[in-house]
């Protein structure tokens, strides 16, 4: 089987919102694939589609093979799926944690302390492996949590959000170990985000998630190069020659690409440091006034904006509240 994961048309609605919207994705065997979408761009929704967790509306989901309507006891068995919010009990150790997720799994009893002994090893918890919890910084928290979700061996690890909430460097921990696991357990991860440095850093491949519907798949380096050279950033101050500024910008020949959110305007071009005089000359022409203005290689902001139109908005508290109303949506649902 080529695939760990298959989706055709899969499409998950709660009245009259698609949160899922027709989407058709396969993700390789081995691969870090990532989703990457704003909030509630429908990432999780389709995790919990995937993890037979929810029913899709229509179309179809396979994972290991197995189809997630048909055969999801099977779809259970491959996959470990760890969860945006930490799970683990606070007031147990880290071994003790592991101990009960390993006899939620079945896992045979004599292998349970081998795999726990190999999993602290590999995410480097053997040492606090006796402490409780409670002791516990967030990011060792999390590394308890995805050690959880690998006991069982699983073929496809889904991980929602694993670093959300976590500082820089603790993220980075976080990538490393995913990668090394990925290579230790020879297992595909999907994970999702709306971190672009992380999509950027850690997937083989991301799909830019919004409004249900994928805008594009490709490779991070794949999706940075087709945005054209260089790109230019500029900030002006809105009002009635805005839109004859716009039209002119997109006559000068080396513009890819011209997107507009607000007062901030995108423009993917061949050559910058050409286009940069051009611009100043038709917003003088056009009395626009330019508040800034900077020339940058493409990054992966540049590539979500061109695919969405807006910017991925990273509001923490924001996130956490819809997150919790999602949640209590779906307790409800
Ligand atoms: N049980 C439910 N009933 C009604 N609407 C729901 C339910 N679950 C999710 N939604 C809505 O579906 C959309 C997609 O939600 P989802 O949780 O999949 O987004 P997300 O991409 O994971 O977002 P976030 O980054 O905030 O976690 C949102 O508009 C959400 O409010
Ligand atoms: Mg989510």
């Amino acid at each position: 089987m080529l695939y760990s994961i298959e989706t055709r048309s899969l499409s998950k609605s709660f009245g009259d919102l698609k949160a899922v919207d027709d989407i058709s994705f396969n993700v390789e065997k081995g691969e870090i694939f990532g989703f990457l979408g704003p909030n509630g761009a429908g990432k999780t929704t389709t995790i919990m589609i995937l993890t037979t967790l929810l029913k899709p509306t229509s179309g179809q989901g396979l994972v290991s093979g197995f189809d997630v309507r048909i055969h999801p006891k099977q779809v259970r068995q491959s996959i470990g799926y760890v969860q945006q919010e930490t799970t683990v009990d606070e007031y147990l150790t880290g071994r003790e944690n592991l101990l009960l997720q390993a006899r939620l799994n079945h896992i045979p009893k004599d292998k349970i302390e081998n795999r726990i002994d190999e999993i602290l090893e590999l995410i480097e918890l053997s040492e606090k492996q006796n402490q409780t919890v409670v002791t516990y910084s967030g990011g060792m928290r999390k590394r308890l949590d995805i050690a959880g979700g690998l006991l069982h061996r699983p073929k496809v690890l889904f991980l929602d959000e694993p670093t959300v909430g976590l500082d820089i460097q603790t993220r980075r921990k976080i990538w490393e170990y995913i990668k090394k696991i990925r290579k230790e357990f020879e297992i595909t991860i999907f994970l999702t985000t709306h971190y672009m440095e992380e999509a950027d850093q850690l997937c083989d491949r991301i799909g830019i998630i919004d409004g249900g519907k994928i805008q594009v798949i490709d490779s991070p380096q794949n999706l940075k190069s087709a945005m054209g050279k260089e790109v230019i950033s500029l900030t002006i101050e809105n009002g009635d020659a805005e839109k004859v500024f716009l039209s002119e910008l997109g006559k000068i020949e080396l513009i890819n690409k011209i997107n507009q959110d607000k007062n901030k305007i995108t423009l993917f071009a061949s050559k910058g440091t050409e286009v940069i005089p051009k611009i100043f000359q038709i917003s003088s022409n056009l009395k626009v006034k330019i508040n800034s203005i900077s020339l940058t290689q493409p990054t992966l902001d540049d590539v979500f904006i061109s695919y969405t139109g807006h910017e991925i908005r990273d509001d923490e508290g924001g996130f956490n509240r819809k997150l919790e109303h999602a949640k209590m949506k779906r307790l409800r649902a």
